[in-house]
């Protein structure tokens, strides 16, 4: 008997539809409302740890730069499905590029585990290789491990295969990141404040010169 309708894409359907109005997988700093002045930052952090020094890195971010930019934490990350190839992927993918697509830059914050980038990040990057969200992409990149030098090294690769933008300044390599923040979680080592508040200046410069292709 033919199906009158697919009740797979009708569900996807009403997920995008419900994901777009209501539930959305990120959240939005130092602005209520999205403006159209301002340049629009997606963060994207490579961890999914509760208690994760890179998301602190990207709060720390997201208070120098208070007021500068709109400024867009996607938390979406861990909902992703395993990279497939589908042409029909799922709604969360769908919705993840469309963040990356939608956003002036992107910074991405990442640790290092087991000598790579974190498999959850890849993952994600490697759902764009086909729709091309990262083409010429203004990407900044920070890595905060304990070393971090061979994921910050494998992921501007990664951002080369995808033709993301990576300016010369456009990267950072925060080492002993533990040792940088207080027993509440929070960057307080001076000069890490003062390098993570140079790359996000140097980024937003970048940015406001770009011509507006929107
Ligand atoms: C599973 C695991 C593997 C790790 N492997 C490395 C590593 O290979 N190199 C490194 O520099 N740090 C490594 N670390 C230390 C992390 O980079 C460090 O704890 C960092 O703060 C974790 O970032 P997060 O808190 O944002 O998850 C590892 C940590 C974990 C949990």
């Amino acid at each position: 008997m033919d199906k009158i309708f697919d009740v797979k894409k009708m569900l996807r359907f009403c997920y995008i539809w419900s994901a777009g109005v209501s539930c959305r997988p990120f959240l939005t700093v130092n602005n209520t409302q999205q403006t159209k002045d301002k340049k629009h930052i997606l963060a994207i952090s490579g961890s999914l740890r509760s208690n994760s020094s890179n998301n602190a890195v990207i709060n720390t971010a997201a208070t120098l730069v208070a007021g500068e930019v709109d400024f867009i934490i996607y938390e979406g990350l861990g909902s992703l499905p395993h990279f497939d190839g589908s042409d029909d992927p799922a709604p969360e993918v769908v919705n993840f590029r469309k963040f990356v697509r939608d956003a002036d830059g992107v910074l991405i914050c990442t640790p290092e585990y087991a000598f790579g980038v974190p498999g959850s990040l890849k993952n994600a990057l490697d759902w764009t290789v086909s729709t091309g969200e990262f083409v010429n992409k203004p990407v900044a990149l920070i890595t905060a491990a304990t070393g971090g030098d061979k994921a910050h090294a494998s992921l501007l690769l990664t951002l080369t295969a995808l033709s993301a933008r990576v300016a010369d300044k456009g990267t950072l390599l925060l080492p002993y990141i533990r040792a940088k923040m207080n027993a509440n979680g929070e960057v307080t080592d001076t000069a890490t404040l003062e390098a993570i508040k140079n790359i996000m200046d140097t980024f937003i410069n970048d940015l406001r010169s770009e011509p507006d292709l929107l």
